[in-house]
């Protein structure tokens, strides 16, 4: 990809960590998506849960280079109650005519990655081209951290793909950009 954008949400900054990393380590530049109403202790992490079980799209601020200007979009956002954090659904929800290719990354404790996956591709009307999934101990200890770039070098390397006809990337894509 030539031009690639990271876009975040992070409540309690491990996404936070997974934008900048491999934002940095690519040189992408990074956009943050914010709650309007943050979070704030026991009512915080209840929203958290409510917008999950209910689908709600929480009103968001996006603070960042504008989406359509780029040739694929990263985004990064955590798991709660089995679902993709309510934030970026909002931010799928009115950016999708406007965002180019995506890929996605989640972060977890355990579980509910795949949901938020499919979520994504029905907000955007197509799935996205690359996906990961870091459990937050993976990101805090360090032991993610190649798997992570990696991810970010399967995705550069799709540029080389686009010239032979689109196809979505898959995890022989990230073990060949290891070596
Ligand atoms: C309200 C809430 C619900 C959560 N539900 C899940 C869950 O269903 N499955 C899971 O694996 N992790 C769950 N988690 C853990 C988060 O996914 C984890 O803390 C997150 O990936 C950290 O990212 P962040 O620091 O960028 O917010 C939940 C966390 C919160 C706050």
């Amino acid at each position: 990809m030539d031009k690639t954008l990271v876009v975040f949400y992070s409540y309690s900054g491990v996404c936070r960590r997974v934008a900048q990393l491999l934002a940095s380590h690519h040189g992408w530049p990074i956009g943050e998506i914010r709650d309007s109403h943050p979070r704030a202790g026991f009512m915080g992490g209840l929203r958290c849960v409510l917008d999950s079980m209910l689908r709600l799209r929480p009103a968001i601020r996006y603070e960042g280079p504008e989406p359509a200007d780029f040739d694929a979009v990263v985004i990064i956002s955590p798991i709660w109650a089995y679902q993709m954090a309510g934030p970026m659904r909002t931010f799928l929800a009115h950016n999708a005519k406007r965002l180019p290719r995506v890929a996605q990354i989640t972060t977890m404790n355990g579980a509910g990655a795949s949901n938020a996956v499919a979520e994504a591709a029905r907000l955007l009307k197509s799935a996205p081209i690359l996906t990961a999934e870091f459990l937050v101990r993976e990101i805090e200890d360090g032991s993610g951290t190649s798997r992570l770039l990696a991810f970010g070098d399967a995705l550069k390397s799709a540029s080389v793909d686009q010239s032979r006809g689109h196809r979505a990337l898959t995890e022989a894509d990230i073990a060949l950009s290891r070596q």
